[in-house]
């Protein structure tokens, strides 16, 4: 029996998560989302349409597949809906391909609010989060205080809602942040959400379908080094991002996982607050800022960049047995007499690195090259530097790197 492959971020996010999933969707029968939740952004773009997914997996635009939001993915009904009439404005049927577990927990109104406060406030140190209620719903969970989809079908649901808006607005009301939960589009949605989606208990769907020998894909959001264990505690986001997040948010065994992709960009971004010790504040930076287009796909905000972080890819390397690199953007660094690869940090490591953030690194220069590679398909077209820099992360990540991305469209990008 085959195992459930998964793909997955071996940074701070927005590796190009988005673009592998669509191309290697056509190899899948399923593609499944098994953590995180309106906090990604996933762009996807064919031809001259672009699209930023949230919570709907990545599959969503291949006819034939079926796409999954699994258990420990947390769902806001606003934003789904939003996701799924822009998909079908472009003619893309949704509801029928798409399939949510009945134990995803809701993002309530009350959430968003509590998040913004917990932003606002500082009260928890100021991580920079999307706003999205991501922290404050898992908390919910963890507290069994949550709300399922599930329970969107439980004829008591209305009295089920109100004692979790009750309990928000205490919170609120008591730290002078609101008054009151405006929750009228939030409530619309729900009720849309439960009339025309199909809900599943999607542990028992996908164990199915491995059974009957069905291709599934575990597309993950965030990446590793914004997992709530292993991440720049507490600048993290509040989910596990590894390769082992799958099964518990799928509902596999961890004998039943196939191969791990991890997909990481040829340089370092990173958005919102946290350790970065590779990061370039100078000219330099900001050429890549701007050459990258790295700015949010959820909030728009500027991304921090940075050299490639060897020491922090090699500890996510580690974290999820990954098997092949997807290496992205290279494009990007076109122009640049020469490149920096940070290889160590000389008196840390990544994994210490929420202890003591205080770190300098020992960088490997390297030759840049000034050709312009967007869009190569050719492996032997690259220039020697750039095959020098992919060969050294090669030898330096003790892994190769089968997928060469060259441009964000689907056919931008070399096959090794
Ligand atoms: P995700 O969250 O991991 O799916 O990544 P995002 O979609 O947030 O950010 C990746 C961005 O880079 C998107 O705008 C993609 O269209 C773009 N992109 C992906 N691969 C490449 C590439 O190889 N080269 C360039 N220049 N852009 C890329
Ligand atoms: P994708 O799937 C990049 C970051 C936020 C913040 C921290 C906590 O597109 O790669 P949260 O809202 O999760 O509580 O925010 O995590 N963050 C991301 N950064 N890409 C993402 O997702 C992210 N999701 C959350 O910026 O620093
Ligand atoms: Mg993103």
């Amino acid at each position: 029996m085959m195992g459930v492959d998964v793909i997955l971020g071996l940074q701070w996010g927005d590796e190009g998560k988005g673009k592998i999933v669509d191309l290697l969707s056509s190899q899948y029968d399923i593609i499944a989302r098994f953590q995180g939740g309106p906090n990604a952004g996933h762009t996807i773009i064919i031809g001259d349409k672009k699209f930023v997914l949230h919570q709907i997996p990545s599959g969503i635009t291949r006819s034939g597949v079926m796409n999954v939001i699994g258990n420990a993915v947390v769902l806001d009904p606003t934003i789904l809906l939003k996701e799924i009439t822009a998909l079908e404005a472009e003619g893309i049927e949704v509801r029928s391909r798409l399939l949510v577990s009945r134990k995803s927990n809701l993002i309530l109104p009350g959430h968003r609010l509590i998040d913004a406060w917990q932003e606002e406030s500082n009260a928890n140190g100021g991580v920079g989060s999307t706003k999205k209620g991501i922290g404050p719903t898992y908390q919910d969970k963890t507290g069994r205080f949550g709300l399922r989809i599930g329970d969107l079908h439980a004829a008591n649901f209305d009295q089920l809602y109100n004692k979790a808006k009750e309990r928000h607005l205490r919170l609120l009301r008591a730290v002078g942040f609101a008054d009151e939960i405006d929750d009228a589009a939030w409530l619309i949605a729900a009720d849309e959400v439960r009339r025309t989606l199909t809900t599943v208990d999607s542990e028992i769907y996908i164990n199915e379908a491995l059974n009957a020998g069905k291709r599934i894909l575990a597309e993950g959001a965030q990446g590793t080094l914004l997992d709530i264990d292993f991440g720049t505690y507490p600048f993290v986001t509040s989910s596990n991002t590894v390769t082992a997040s799958a099964c518990t948010g799928l509902g596999i065994s961890p004998k039943k996982i196939g191969k791990v992709y991890g997909v990481f960009k040829a340089y370092s971004t990173r958005v919102g607050e946290g350790p970065f010790p590779t990061e370039l504040l100078d000219e330099t930076g900001e050429m890549i800022r701007k050459k990258g287009h790295e700015f949010g796909s959820t909030t728009g905000r500027p991304r921090r960049c940075g050299w490639l972080d060897m020491d922090a890819l090699k500890y996510a390397i580690m974290l999820n047995g990954v098997d092949e690199l997807f290496m992205m953007k290279i494009d990007v660094l076109s122009g640049m007499d020469s490149l920096s690869i940070g290889e160590a940090y000389n008196n840390n490591s990544f994994a210490g690195l929420s202890f003591n953030k205080d770190v300098t690194v020992n960088y490997t220069q390297m030759q840049g090259w000034q050709e312009e590679i967007r869009g190569t398909t050719d492996y032997n077209k690259l220039p020697d530097a750039a095959k020098t820099y992919i060969s050294q992360i090669e030898k330096l990540a003790g892994l190769p790197i089968s997928l060469i991305s060259t441009g964000p469209e689907r056919e931008e990008g070399i096959r090794k």
